[in-house]
């Protein structure tokens, strides 16, 4: 059996035809496609705004640095890749970490004890983990009642939805961010976007991108136009510390063609995630982090393993799947347990599911190209070395 990895990108024909025609044309960069793929995401998304950025972290970090200021406080999750919680540290904020709940998700009932005592947070940053959403009615209860800031990092959702609201769409938060790595739901190689439905923190974004320059209400009037009141066609204005985020138009054009088939490869993922559910119901040892959900764009597939009935650690069962030829990844480390934050005083936060959780958690393959026999295999494969590794 070929390796199978815990996931990867889906590419055709179509895909390699629509990057080659912007190799093609006259914009590589800045040029149509990037629009259009920003319209794509909006359409998608439910969102009025969106600035397609080269990476999710980039995302994260532009979004960051249009909402927060310096020595806000910020309730964050522990089970998340690193980019979420060091954004808050780009922009000068304060990561508070919270617990997680059974699912993974950051736990919306503690942030609301935390933010009944401290009414100096200034926002929530939550993860819709594995592509399970957060739960919208708490973020807007949380929304209106706090008035604090809320950034919904939908790397892992998108087409995911709680009742009727989409990922990414801002209905209750400030900002959502996506990215488009290759083992996301759709890939541009590298990528990400930031959304929002608020034109001012829109304005701000597309200054952080390209180097905080901004298009319009210059301030140096006099440098901006000449005595006549022509606007000088080459003047720039820089009123932000900004980066170069841009992405290509060769990236969007992937990004384009990816999500024309986005619903498909939902479908496929759910379809992974429902025979897993089946396939492990029975089995005492390993559990579906969460039983399956419709609305759920399961980006991963966790499964908590009983590491206490077993003779094996987690590294054996990774060694074992590995000589099977199965890819196996653990999503997350908690990021406060990460040097650089232990050394900045988080060192025993007491997040106590977040630590149970990091001990049984198991990322198992799932990604649209995953074939039904190759899933079986990893089924069987996993149940076999279960089976044979019992204390
Ligand atoms: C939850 C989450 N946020 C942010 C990122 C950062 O995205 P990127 O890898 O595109 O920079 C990732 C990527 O793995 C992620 O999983």
């Amino acid at each position: 059996m070929k390796f199978i990895p815990y996931g990867r990108q889906t590419i055709d024909d179509k895909d390699i035809e629509a990057v080659s025609d912007v190799l093609r044309s006259d914009f590589i960069t800045t040029g149509p496609k990037a629009k259009e793929f920003e319209d794509k995401i909006c359409e998608r998304c439910g969102c009025k705004f969106a600035a397609a950025t080269s990476s999710g972290t980039a995302a994260l970090h532009i979004a960051s640095l249009s909402i927060l200021k310096p020595f806000d406080k910020v309730l964050v999750t522990p089970n998340t890749f690193l980019s979420t919680v060091n954004s808050i540290v780009y922009a000068g904020g304060i990561p508070i970490f919270i617990d997680i709940d059974k699912e993974g998700n950051i736990d919306l009932d503690k942030c609301i004890s935390v933010l009944e005592k401290d009414r100096m947070i200034s926002a929530l940053y939550g993860v819709h983990f594995s592509g399970n959403p957060l739960n919208q009615q708490k973020l807007a209860y949380i929304k209106k009642r706090f008035g604090i800031l809320i950034l919904e990092d939908c790397a892992h959702s998108l087409g995911a939805y709680d009742g009727k609201i989409k990922a990414g769409s801002c209905s209750n938060s400030d900002v959502s961010i996506l990215s488009f790595h290759p083992v996301k739901h759709i890939t541009t190689g590298e990528g990400g976007a930031v959304t929002t439905r608020k034109k001012r923190i829109y304005n701000k974004l597309l200054a952080f991108r390209n180097n905080g320059v901004v298009k319009n209400g210059f301030k140096n009037k006099d440098m901006a136009f000449d005595e006549k009141g022509n606007e000088n066609p080459w003047y720039y204005e820089m009123q932000y510390n900004g980066l170069n985020y841009r992405i290509t138009d060769i990236q969007c054009a992937l990004g384009i063609s990816q999500m024309d088939k986005l619903d498909s490869f939902l479908q496929k993922r759910r379809a992974i995630a429902k025979r897993y559910d089946e396939a492990f119901k029975e089995c005492e040892i390993i559990k579906p982090l969460y039983q399956y959900k419709e609305n759920s764009a399961y980006h991963l597939y966790v499964v908590r393993v009983d590491f206490s009935k077993l003779s094996i650690t987690k590294a054996e069962l990774f060694a074992l799947a590995k000589e099977n030829n199965i890819g196996l990844q653990v999503h997350y480390i908690p990021v406060n347990k990460q040097p650089y934050y232990k050394l900045r005083g988080y060192r025993n936060l007491g997040l106590e599911n977040m630590e149970k959780y990091y001990s049984q958690a198991v990322s198992i393959p799932i990604y649209p190209l995953l074939r039904e026999d190759e899933q079986e295999f990893v089924i069987e494969t996993l149940k076999n070395i279960v089976r044979q590794n019992r204390s």
